[in-house]
């Protein structure tokens, strides 16, 4: 059928509307009772499922509370923000099994430092104090502990989820002049900044889901047979006018363009007002907008998976979480920021078969565990993919290992301001 009914939707977007939406509910039923059959397979194998415990031991650092604990109590708004993954990484390590109390055993060090809980008073997380305070951890474990000297960092991780990772600023452009903290360069970063060829992505880099609350999520789950009745749904800023007041930095314009193109098209549910029903309406809309905004990704993208909508990624270039892990080709669509004003005629053109099969690998359970973070933790849910990922790069390789008073990292590079004390 595939191609003959391709060119009726293509010409008859009602009959789309109508029509294909029910059928992939019911495929998606159908998918629920045989997922079994269809493996989620990436770049590194069908590993989605694998269990970390006893391929990795990982020694946590016991700081002062000043770097995680206290932050938090000051503003508990962190616990719900999408850079969350950083406290329930920590809480996670603290009671996993794959944790181990004798650092001479340890394949990995974490340093549980929260970078992203300093929050405007509207709750933006801004990252300005980052820098110093990682520095401060740094300095703290190399002199009470052997271990960070013994290779500067490079069987160490690190968890920054903040929008340009460890690159410690909001806005591109000052990310990219700042570049990823000195004293980081050798470390492994769990981030959720994700771009090919970008300073603030190093080699080897976990890319992982922005935090959404699983329990929220949760409660807001309709019948799976709920027919798809919107063809395409976004919710968000198009400009961000108090950050980007001439335009054309926030999301390189892309959102701007979406606006624009498309405001009165019918084929797309697109506003900046945040409704009720946002949760409900993903679960009754074919595909999900997932632009850009300052940094390449969104929490949408885990929403979209949860909600069973087929993610429509315009971020070029982005390294999508565990993306050695999940084939994102094959389940989202992606769209070159330039090729916005087309948006229409791209998803019209995608044929019925392929958006089924997309909406059944949504549908797999293992695919929207890996997105999650609940608590308590869950079998391949994202952070056994954390450790997973940490665990195929086992055995650190023996030049990681410095000389006995060797020094690779300048403690005083990067901007003066960063040396303050913190
Ligand atoms: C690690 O090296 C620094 C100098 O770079 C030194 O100050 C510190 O004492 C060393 N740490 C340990 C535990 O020896
Ligand atoms: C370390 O960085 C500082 C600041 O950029 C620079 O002045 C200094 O020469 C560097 N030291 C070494 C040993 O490269």
């Amino acid at each position: 059928m595939g191609r003959v009914l391709a060119l009726v939707l293509f010409f008859s977007p009602l009959f789309l509307l109508s029509s294909v939406p029910s059928a992939a509910a019911r495929e998606e039923a159908v998918g629920r009772r045989s997922h079994r059959t269809e493996r989620i397979s990436g770049s590194a194998g069908d590993v989605l499922e694998d269990d970390p415990v006893g391929r990795l031991k990982v020694f946590v650092y016991e700081l002062p509370s000043k770097y995680n604990k206290k932050i938090l109590q000051k503003d508990s708004r962190c616990l719900n923000h999408m850079f969350a993954a950083e406290i329930f990484m920590h809480r996670f390590l603290l009671s996993s099994p794959v944790r181990t109390l004798n650092p001479k055993e340890a394949d990995w060090f974490y340093t549980p430092v929260y970078t992203t809980c300093d929050l405007t008073p509207n709750g933006l997380p801004l990252p300005f104090k980052s820098p110093r305070m990682m520095r401060s951890a740094i300095q703290l474990i190399s002199s009470n502990w052997p271990y960070w000297n013994r290779t500067e960092g490079a069987d160490h991780f690190f968890v920054v989820p903040h929008d340009f990772g460890a690159c410690f600023h909001y806005q591109e452009e000052k990310a990219i002049e700042r570049g990823i903290l000195h004293l980081l360069q050798r470390a492994t970063l769990v981030q959720t900044f994700g771009q090919r060829n970008h300073v603030c992505l190093k080699d080897g880099s976990i890319t992982i889901p922005p935090y959404a609350p699983p329990q929220k999520m949760q409660a807001h789950l309709i019948p799976p047979e709920t027919p798809r009745s919107i063809f395409v749904y976004f919710r968000g800023l198009f400009y961000d006018v108090g950050n980007d007041p001439e335009g054309g930095y926030y999301a390189r314009g892309a959102r701007a363009s979406v606006w624009e193109n498309f405001k009165d098209n019918p084929l797309f549910d697109i506003s900046t007002e945040h409704p009720a029903t946002y949760y409900e309406d993903m679960q009754r809309a074919v595909f999900c907008l997932c632009p850009l905004g300052w940094a390449p990704w969104s929490p949408r993208l885990v929403e979209g998976v949860i909600f069973g909508c087929i993610p429509v990624i315009i971020a070029d270039d982005i390294v999508l979480p565990f993306a050695d892990a999940i084939p994102w080709e094959e389940i989202g669509v992606f769209v070159a920021e330039k090729d916005v004003p087309n948006l229409d005629t791209i998803l019209t053109s995608i044929s019925p078969d392929v958006i089924l099969r997309k909406q059944r690998l949504l549908a797999n359970p293992s695919m929207k565990q890996a997105m999650l973070f609940p608590q308590p933790a869950h079998p391949g849910d994202a952070f056994h993919q954390i450790l997973n990922g940490l665990a195929r790069k086992l055995p650190h390789d023996q030049s990681l290992y410095l000389m006995p008073g060797q020094k690779v990292l300048n403690w005083t590079a990067g901007p003066v301001g960063d040396l303050k004390p913190w």
